[in-house]
């Protein structure tokens, strides 16, 4: 391969996709100022199911399990995965369905309606919050966050973004101090006397695993939300097939329905590794300490393995699908995740006779490094 190509991060986006689109179609593996970004899908997979090659420890902060490589990473790993299984995620979905249900009642009908601002956001925040115990009196200081969250990284500024990141470990921190010494009672004073190799975790590791969970992932799901919807609002027909599943209480491909619409506009665009030595990468040589990028938008839209990849098609395309990532990081929230995604849209879609883009107001696509939709106006009818 000769020259990679060169990312222009400064540029407006009007659809991120798009470029990355056009850009894979040139190189595997394209440069970002000073970083390298993996936008084949072979050369995503090859670099992040090998991770002797390309490390997670990216940055000097410590982040549990997503900065640790190898046995380390196992270990922090195990306790996570404990608390994610398809057993406990069964067991949130009646609360998930009470706040989807309440979100979409309370919702006007015959006039524009913000998806991610009034059902999206709300919906993350509620379902996180009753499955960690968290108070339900937290949502406006949470949804709070988000926004600034949101906004600092957006700007790019280091110094902004770890201070939202400080003020929510502080928040975290005032919650597990209200806890200590109580019986346990929910997810949160769970984590206060769990382990790791034979000993209580520390506050330290406890507010990395919550910070894990919760910061990024509260925006994925309202973004996700944003995403489906959108999609639905625009294709009639799948809405259609969408609203006859609903109707059979086919739970299962209505989850394989939201993770192909996930596939085609994926809003967790991607995460980073560091090369552990020189390594060739789809015919460029990335050098040891040099950043790589897993652009998973990208590559869920790689021609060489979904054909068209804005054709919606679930079962062909589910084996490949890397919304929840590969190897040793796969994400442990895909099972809540799906949950969470399948009962919103079973709510939405079962109290509503339609869901029409807004007439008056466009959708307004997301800037990198969020993918996705920063506005979704609707109309339920
Ligand atoms: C739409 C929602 C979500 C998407 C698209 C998503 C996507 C991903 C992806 C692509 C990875 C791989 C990261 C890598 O390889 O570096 C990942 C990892 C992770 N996700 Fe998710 N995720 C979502 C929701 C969640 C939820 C709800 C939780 C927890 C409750 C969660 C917890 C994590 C954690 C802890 C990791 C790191 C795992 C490790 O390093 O071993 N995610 N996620």
């Amino acid at each position: 391969m000769g020259d990679p190509a060169e990312i222009d991060s400064g540029r407006s986006w009007e659809d991120q996709r798009s470029t990355y689109d056009a850009l894979r179609a040139r190189c595997a593996v394209a440069r970002e100022e000073s970083n390298w970004v993996a936008l084949r899908h072979a050369e995503v997979v090859a670099a992040a199911t090998d991770a002797e090659a390309f490390s997670s420890q990216v940055s000097a902060r410590k982040a549990i399990p997503n900065s640790l490589d190898g046995t380390d990473h196992a270990a922090y790993r195990a306790v996570v995965d404990r608390y994610l299984t398809e057993e406990r995620v069964a067991r949130e979905e009646p609360q998930c369905r009470g706040h989807a249900a309440a979100i979409i009642d309370a919702l006007p009908r015959g006039v524009t309606v913000k998806t991610i601002a009034q059902i999206g956001t709300p919906y993350a925040v509620r379902s996180q919050s009753t499955w960690l115990g968290w108070p339900a009196d937290l949502e406006e200081e949470l949804v709070a966050w988000m926004r600034d969250n949101r906004a600092a990284t957006g700007s790019g500024n280091r110094d902004r973004t770890a201070e939202v990141a400080e003020r929510f470990d502080q928040m975290i921190r005032a919650m597990l101090e209200t806890r200590r010494g109580t019986p346990i009672t929910d997810v949160t004073s769970e984590l206060l006397n769990d382990t790791v190799e034979g000993r209580l975790l520390t506050t330290e590791e406890i507010v990395s695993i919550l910070r894990n969970w919760t910061a990024g992932d509260l925006g994925s799901l309202a973004t996700s939300v944003g995403v489906i919807v959108q999609f639905l609002a625009t294709n009639p027909n799948i809405q259609r097939e969408m609203r006859t599943l609903v109707a059979a209480s086919d739970r299962a491909a209505l989850a394989a329905a939201a993770e192909e619409i996930l596939r085609i506009d994926d809003p967790f665009v991607s995460n980073r590794r560091v090369a552990t030595r020189a390594v060739n990468l789809g015919g460029q040589e990335i050098g040891k300490g040099q950043q790589l990028l897993l652009n998973w938008t990208a590559a869920n839209r790689d021609p060489l393995v979904f054909g068209d990849p804005d054709r919606y098609d679930p079962s062909r395309n589910a084996d490949a699908n890397l919304v929840f990532g590969i190897g040793p990081h796969i994400c442990p929230g895909r099972a809540l995740t799906l949950m969470e995604l399948r009962v919103m849209l079973e709510e939405l879609i079962g109290r509503t006779n339609w869901i029409d883009p807004a007439p008056d107001r466009p959708a307004v696509r997301e800037t990198p490094p969020v993918g996705g939709w920063a506005r979704v106006p609707i109309v339920l009818r």
